[in-house]
């Protein structure tokens, strides 16, 4: 026997563990998935203290049967962070919610559980599987075309259902933003007009108009994604292709559209950008929501995170997420003077970029 090989073995037995971690990490997004379609975090709430197995069960109108199954599930969902559980005196297992499963709750203007449906989504799952074939070499742009012979923004136009759905998941996202936009006084201060572009179907705009009434929003998107959508006062939708023309406005807003574009098609992006802002007479600024990649500042989870979302854009978009000296590069070739980055969405930052 080799010297050390106890330790060598037990290395090994590590990395399998690892290796086998993440290649089942899908069984927790799956997991996950399934606890939101059958509603287990509004039933926790509802009860408003901490439930058992059976009383579990029974409110998910679930066979008996199916107790030690959904223990199995709880177990792993207490493991990453979804639920908490104590023991009770009879030593049963007793479950809550933890701060990222009330973001799940149906209803609440903070729920965030049509975007992870809309993540696990076969559309959006199954290009993963197309990976390799596009790395080595298909013809198609992007890693959803190799899979679904269109690109995502054409099928959501042909698929009103997953359009729908896809709208549904990404004003999720964006009604989060109303926990913070009221903080960023400063950084719409002198705006009179604003547009969103890709700005869905408007929550964004929502949201900045409830902090500032005054500001004239106008919600840009494609045709599909805006047509039908009701105005209000300073709420308008206009419908059209942000590569031929972007209406003029004191700010442009991008919130997570720049990451599904390439470096080559945001730099057109922001150079119409500062021909609209040029159109008004004031200096105005483009506004971008979007994550800043930092492997030093952030922590391991926050990285862990970044970095998926890149890979998800590579798989479904020519986009990606970006550091901050791959943002200011951009910005001065596209012939902006100054920027500045201000991380207030936990996973993203605000970025404003001046002419
Ligand atoms: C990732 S979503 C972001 C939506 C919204 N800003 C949000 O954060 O909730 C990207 C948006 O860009 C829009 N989009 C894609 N291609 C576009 C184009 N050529 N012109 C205008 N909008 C486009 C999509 O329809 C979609 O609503």
């Amino acid at each position: 026997m080799e010297p050390n090989s106890g330790q060598a073995a037990s290395e090994s037995f590590r990395a399998q563990a690892l290796i086998y971690k993440h290649a089942l990490n899908y069984g927790t997004s799956f997991c996950l998935s399934f606890a939101i379609q059958l509603g287990i975090p509004d039933v926790i709430h509802r009860h408003a203290q901490p439930m058992t197995l059976p009383e579990l069960v029974s409110a998910l109108q679930l066979s008996p049967e199916k107790t030690i199954p959904l223990r199995r599930v709880m177990a792993l969902l207490v493991h990453s962070g979804f639920f908490s559980v104590n023991f009770n005196k009879e030593q049963k297992e007793e479950y809550s919610l933890t701060p990222s499963s009330r973001l799940l709750l149906r209803g609440e203007l903070s729920s965030l559980s049509p975007f992870v449906q809309v993540l696990v989504h076969p559309v959006l799952s199954n290009p993963w599987r197309f990976l390799g074939d596009w790395f080595r070499g298909c013809k198609e742009q992007t890693v959803f075309e190799t899979a679904h012979g269109v690109g995502l923004w054409d099928y959501g136009g042909k698929d009103p259902g997953f359009n729908g759905l896809f709208n549904e998941g990404m004003a999720s996202d964006s009604r989060m933003m109303r926990l913070v936009v009221g903080d960023c006084k400063e950084i719409f201060e002198g705006v009179n007009s604003l547009v969103d572009v890709g700005g869905g179907t408007g929550n964004v705009a929502k949201i900045i108009l409830q902090a500032f009434p005054h500001i004239k929003c106008t919600v840009f998107d494609l045709p599909h994604v805006v047509s039908g959508q009701p105005e209000d006062t300073n709420l308008s939708y206009v419908g059209g292709d942000l590569f031929e023309s972007i209406p003029p406005a004191d700010a442009i807003l991008f919130k997570h559209v720049m990451h599904n574009w390439s470096d080559e098609e945001c730099l057109k992006i922001l150079k119409k950008c500062r021909e609209s802002i040029a159109k008004k007479k004031d200096a105005g600024k483009v506004i971008i929501i979007d994550m800043v990649v930092d492997m030093q500042g952030d922590d391991a989870d926050i990285t862990e995170t970044k970095l998926l979302f890149d890979i998800l854009m590579m798989v479904l978009t020519t986009g990606r997420e970006r550091n901050e000296r791959e943002w200011e590069k951009m910005f001065l070739e596209a012939g902006f003077t100054s920027y500045k980055i201000t991380p207030i969405f936990g996973l993203r930052s605000i970025i404003e970029a001046f002419p």
